[in-house]
């Protein structure tokens, strides 16, 4: 059923579970999953009220997420708007692959800087388990994570991770054109920053626990969700997710501190990301 025939079922749309904080501090339309198509439900969002956007759009008519179509122009031009200057849009997007690769996700990266948004970085979530799937190229096992800013990001708090050697060591340096090497004492850190290349288990218990949610046919991993909001927000950003499925990023905001607004267009799915943000909020009205 094409997006256009589907009511606009914001006015409609279930509350989610109370918010963590007061709620008198909440701008209008927070912490919802709103049922409705993308651009129809972000043109009523106001300019520059997105802190930070993390999103998977439906690609190459992979997956059939009910028969709805996805306007691809329509909804990214609305997503710039809404984001506010440094805000930051995570875009999780691969290719189909039958013959070869259809490049959607090249021309996407394209079309995004037409849009304005910078290509800030193009990361790679990699896929720790996946399925052997092509007798004539290697399996493939990653997504790209295209990361795009409005101007500069406003925020940028990497997430660190151990090094393999830390503490005092001599260390070589100088090699010059006598062919001695110099050593010097130096410090390793004992911490540095990650690279652009992430991997996750997918599947029950690496995706999410949320066994329920399976049945939508393409979540991402909660924790790619939370390191990205982590990353490019701060606790009481604004994060949305425009194209929510059974609302990953949403959960990951809520239990991170920050506000959210998640968009699904299929009634079923957003009946799951509303059933997971009752139970996210659960936890967190649970805790001390
Ligand atoms: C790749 S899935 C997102 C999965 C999500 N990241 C998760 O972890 O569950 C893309 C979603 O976009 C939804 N969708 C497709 N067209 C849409 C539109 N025009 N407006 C809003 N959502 C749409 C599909 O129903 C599908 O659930």
């Amino acid at each position: 059923m094409a997006a256009s025939r589907k009511k606009d079922k914001l006015a409609v749309a279930a509350r989610s579970p109370r918010p963590r904080r007061d709620s008198a501090r909440l701008g209008p339309g927070r912490n919802r999953i709103y049922c409705g198509d993308a651009a129809a439900v972000l043109a009523k969002l106001g300019d520059g009220s997105v802190d930070l956007a993390v999103t998977s759009p439906p690609y190459d008519n992979l997956r059939d997420y009910q028969g709805y179509s996805f306007d691809f122009d329509g909804i990214c031009s609305q997503l710039y708007r809404v984001l506010r200057k440094g805000g930051v849009l995570v875009w999780v997007v691969g290719d189909r692959i039958a013959g070869g690769r259809s490049l959607t996700s090249f021309r996407q990266g394209l079309a995004f800087q037409d849009l304005g948004f910078s290509m800030h970085d193009i990361m790679i979530y990699r896929k720790k388990n996946t399925p052997f799937m092509r007798s004539n190229a290697y399996t493939n096992c990653y997504e790209f994570m295209f990361v795009l800013s409005k101007g500069r990001p406003r925020v940028f708090r990497p997430i660190m991770e151990k090094t393999k050697r830390s503490g005092m060591e001599m260390l070589v340096h100088n090699k010059k054109s006598d062919g001695i090497n110099k050593k010097t004492l130096a410090e390793l850190k004992p911490e540095k920053t990650r690279t652009n290349i992430w991997d996750y288990a997918v599947g029950l218990g690496g995706t999410t626990c949320d066994r329920f949610a399976f049945k939508h046919p393409a979540m991402f991993p909660e924790k790619l969700a939370q390191d990205h909001i982590l990353s490019w927000s701060k606790p009481g950003d604004l994060v949305l997710d425009p194209m929510c499925g059974s609302g990953t990023t949403c959960k990951m905001a809520a239990a991170n501190g920050r506000d959210y607004i998640g968009i699904e267009i299929s009634k079923e799915y957003a009946a799951i990301a509303r059933r997971r943000m009752a139970g996210i909020q659960k936890r967190i009205s649970a805790q001390p």
